[in-house]
């Protein structure tokens, strides 16, 4: 028999395809033993369908954890103000990588190569969330990556923690909501220190935030028309919330982190419907062509692979 000829794949597509053939399960099997609550534990258990959709939303996440650590690392430790500020920053960066760790060990039990994810992806085919492309200029846009982005990623891998059907994602996943939950108090505590600060450390925390909030409510997704990926994760129940009532979430709780502070924020709360909005018009078009056209974090790769 010919081998078959993966050569125009990426790394991930090739790892795929050929451990879809360990997949044993029909996909209807799968999806009504994930309905009832069942967590599945092997690729035996899967059907082709629900690995690529796990893989999928995997490296999503921990991609996302790994190029926010270089995201992070340059503003959190040789633009911090204080010492402690240093200290608590490089705290973060560290747990990031473990996060990222912790992934891409499970994919690796799963059979995917792991050097060859870390070593051979071209930076299109990594999946991380475009805001962490580029390093934080100052610490003020620090403080609004941990408040405003880990503040999502607690709420997303809050739901991975409770209601994921993959149980060895789902399992590891305590570990970091709790230390995600460390870095959003660090946020809000940064919040407040510049937003009831001088007025320059008010200004340049209201320059982070006039620059940041629009790309976190990228990061949440659009809250009516979920993308097809999001569907088929949330039947598969690998999370179970919907885009909607994440942000509703994020938004209450920044609206109630920033109600005491001389900074303006762009979120509107309609009482008698209990519902949270933006007070500006979302360009969703925007955000999907930039998305589109990125080239995918190019200088932050090289630091993983070491060659920066
Ligand atoms: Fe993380
Ligand atoms: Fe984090």
């Amino acid at each position: 028999m010919q081998p078959r000829v993966y050569d125009d794949m990426g790394v991930v597509e090739r790892q795929l395809e050929e451990l879809k053939s360990e997949c044993k399960a029909d996909d209807d099997v799968v999806v009504s033993r994930v309905s009832r609550g069942e967590t599945i534990e092997t690729i035996e258990e899967m059907s082709p369908n629900y690995l690529e959709t796990l893989v999928e939303f995997m490296l999503t996440q921990h991609d996302t954890e790994i190029m926010s650590a270089c995201a992070y690392h340059p503003a959190a430790t040789q633009k911090a103000p204080t010492l402690d500020a240093k200290i608590s920053g490089s705290a973060v960066v560290q747990d990031e990588v473990g996060h990222a760790n912790l992934g891409y060990r499970v994919l690796s039990d799963l059979g995917f190569d792991k050097e060859a994810l870390m070593y051979e992806r071209d930076p299109k085919e990594w999946r991380n969330m475009r805001v962490f492309d580029e390093p934080f200029e100052n610490f003020a846009e620090f403080a609004c990556g941990v408040g405003f982005y880990d503040r999502a990623g607690t709420i997303q891998i809050g739901d991975i923690e409770e209601n994921c059907s993959f149980g060895p994602w789902r399992r590891y996943e305590r570990k970091v909501v709790a230390e995600e939950g460390f870095h959003k108090r660090l946020g809000d505590m940064w919040f407040k220190r510049l937003g009831s600060g001088t007025p320059e450390q008010q200004q340049a925390l209201q320059d982070a935030v006039d620059k940041m909030f629009p790309k976190a409510i990228a990061f949440l997704g659009h809250p009516e028309n979920e993308g097809k990926a999001i569907q088929q994760i949330r039947e598969y129940s690998l999370r179970k919330g919907t885009n909607h009532e994440h942000r509703q979430e994020w938004l209450r709780q920044v609206y109630e982190t920033f109600d005491s502070l001389e900074v303006d924020i762009p979120i509107g709360y309609d009482e008698s419907e209990d519902e949270y909005d933006v007070t500006f018009d979302m360009d969703w078009k925007g955000v999907y062509s930039e998305w589109k056209e990125s080239p995918g974090p190019v200088d932050h790769i090289q630091t993983v692979q070491g060659v920066a």
